[in-house]
């Protein structure tokens, strides 16, 4: 479609970036008042983002991945899971993610919690989880997800959208809604054994709250104030 050029540049104005900036709320986060686990303090945060947060979906992090020269790379997915041994989500195993994974395990997790002036980063170890695992979420995904993990060759170039439609209603036809749709082998998940995590407040006049847990050699936590 052509736009006539003089109304398209004037209702496209840039926005003013550099004055677009708010000013974060003054509770803090302090030592005393942190879980004994960052898992634990995980829990409490995402409860909170998850209730009163005004967060559309608190369960999508950004992933971060490198490849084996070190280039970085990331995307949205969403926590289907965490506790103790570590932070779960679920994708195709040949994605570009899942490749950079499998050579450098290497992880960052990033929950961008605007809305409460908050943000969780998580460095840690994806490892994949154990088909078991896979299959019992596997079958609690709707029906059209589980084929269209079969549709997708995730990350890999499509010639046209009508090529992704077709192998969707190829596998629809074979695997009607009620049938039971296998696990595919390139399918499943990734749990992130944390080695730090840190958690950001926003406080006035960027002198913002950092405290990061960083895993000991005996498999406790010891706690750590950041410079905003
Ligand atoms: C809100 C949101 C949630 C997403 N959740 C997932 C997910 O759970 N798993 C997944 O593989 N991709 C998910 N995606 C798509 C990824 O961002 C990405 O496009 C895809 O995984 C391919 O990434 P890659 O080519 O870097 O491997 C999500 C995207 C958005 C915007």
């Amino acid at each position: 479609m052509r736009q006539d050029d003089s109304v398209t540049h004037r209702d496209a104005a840039p926005p003013d970036l550099a004055s677009m900036r708010k000013q974060y709320r003054a509770e803090g986060l302090s030592e005393t008042e942190l879980a004994a686990t960052p898992l634990e303090q995980f829990a409490r945060w995402f409860k909170q983002a998850a209730t009163e947060g005004g967060l559309f979906e608190p369960n999508a992090m950004v992933v971060s991945t490198a490849d084996a020269q070190g280039r970085p790379s990331s995307r949205t997915v969403l926590l289907k899971h965490f506790d103790e041994r570590g932070f779960v989500f679920y994708t195709n195993y040949d994605s570009r993610k899942g490749r950079e994974l499998t050579g450098n395990p290497y992880v960052s997790l990033l929950f961008p919690w605007h809305p409460m002036a908050r943000q969780v980063i998580v460095t840690g170890v994806a490892r994949r989880t154990g088909r078991d695992e896979t299959a019992a979420y596997f079958r609690t995904r709707p029906h059209g997800s589980q084929l269209g993990a079969w549709a997708s060759g995730q990350s890999s170039v499509l010639a046209d959208r009508a090529d992704l439609d077709a192998a969707y209603a190829e596998l629809a036809a074979r695997y009607p809604e009620g049938e039971q749709v296998p696990v595919p082998p390139h399918w499943g998940g990734f749990r992130v054994a944390p080695q730090a995590v840190e958690f950001w407040q926003g406080r006035e006049n960027r002198l913002h709250d950092r405290l990061r847990y960083v895993a000991r050699p005996d498999g406790g936590w010891r706690v750590e104030r950041l410079s905003p």
